[in-house]
């Protein structure tokens, strides 16, 4: 199923410094597909056997948590015939690829309000979670309608809640503080991305992990979603491993 990688581009990877997290906003389905005269859902379709073959391959790279955007809070305005297409994925994806996924020892979870999707698909989410929760190696992270403003606004309540009860003391709220309460919090040290890509050549976020990526490196490719495979997710990797990472601070030699 996943081609094997290019073994020179693999000889040029710094084994050392291997992202821990990477995210990947996957985008440019709809533009693929319409390429070739298809039907947007087409690329859809494409765009998911892509995730199988990247997951495997940052498996394989050893990156820890790989979070893949797979559904925004903004995606429910498209047509009601796309929007249940892509609810629809997770079932046939889950269903073809937890075997594949225990095999790589890479657990899945999700990010997002999932008690707004349809009953199917968030059964689909919580067996594929459940099938896999005893796999320690990669987590494999959907964003599942995900969006970072409503994040930080359900963050912001819960906190204000804690402290009208009394359960917390406003002057101890810190960046800490605030990242426990959001929804990738579960990723422990590992929420942030080291490594943040965009496919389709858009530069932009799209209400994608806001807080989260204060200090990421960001990589715009042009590659259409349903291009992308391992040796592209290699080829971002490098290219991030000759990026200088400064945090605001000075550069040690
Ligand atoms: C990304 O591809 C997948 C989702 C947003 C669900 P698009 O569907 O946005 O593809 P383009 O951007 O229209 O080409
Ligand atoms: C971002 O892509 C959301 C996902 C990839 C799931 P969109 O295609 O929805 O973003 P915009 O509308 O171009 O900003
Ligand atoms: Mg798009």
């Amino acid at each position: 199923m996943n081609k094997e990688v290019d073994e020179e581009l693999v000889n040029q990877i710094d084994s050392e410094n291997i992202p821990n997290h990477v995210a990947v906003i996957m985008d440019g389905n709809g533009r693929w597909a319409q390429k070739r005269h298809l039907p947007r859902v087409a690329g859809h379709k494409e765009g998911m056997q892509t995730v199988k073959k990247v997951a495997i391959a940052a498996s394989n790279l050893g990156i820890k948590v790989l979070t893949l955007y797979a559904f925004s809070t903004e995606n429910w305005k498209r047509p009601d015939k796309e929007v249940n297409f892509l609810m629809k994925l997770p079932v046939t994806f889950f269903g073809d690829f937890v075997p594949d996924l225990i095999k790589n020892n890479v657990r899945v979870q999700v990010m997002g309000d999932v008690d707004q999707l349809p009953k199917a698909t968030k059964k689909a989410v919580a067996d594929a979670i459940s099938q896999t929760s005893e796999c320690t190696g990669m987590i494999l992270n959907f964003a599942l309608n995900y969006g970072s403003r409503l994040e930080i606004v359900d963050a912001v309540k819960e906190i204000a809640n804690l402290a009208k009860r009394g359960q917390l003391d406003v002057d101890s709220i810190d960046e800490d503080v605030v990242s426990h309460h959001l929804m990738s919090a579960p990723l422990g040290q590992y929420a942030d991305p080291d490594l943040l890509i965009r496919t389709s050549g858009e530069e932009r976020i799209s209400n994608f992990l806001l807080w989260q990526i204060a200090y990421s490196e960001l990589a715009f490719v042009d590659t259409l979603w349903p291009d992308f495979d391992g040796d592209t997710l290699i080829k971002e990797v490098i290219e991030y491993q000759g990026r200088h990472r400064r945090f605001g601070g000075l550069e040690s030699e």
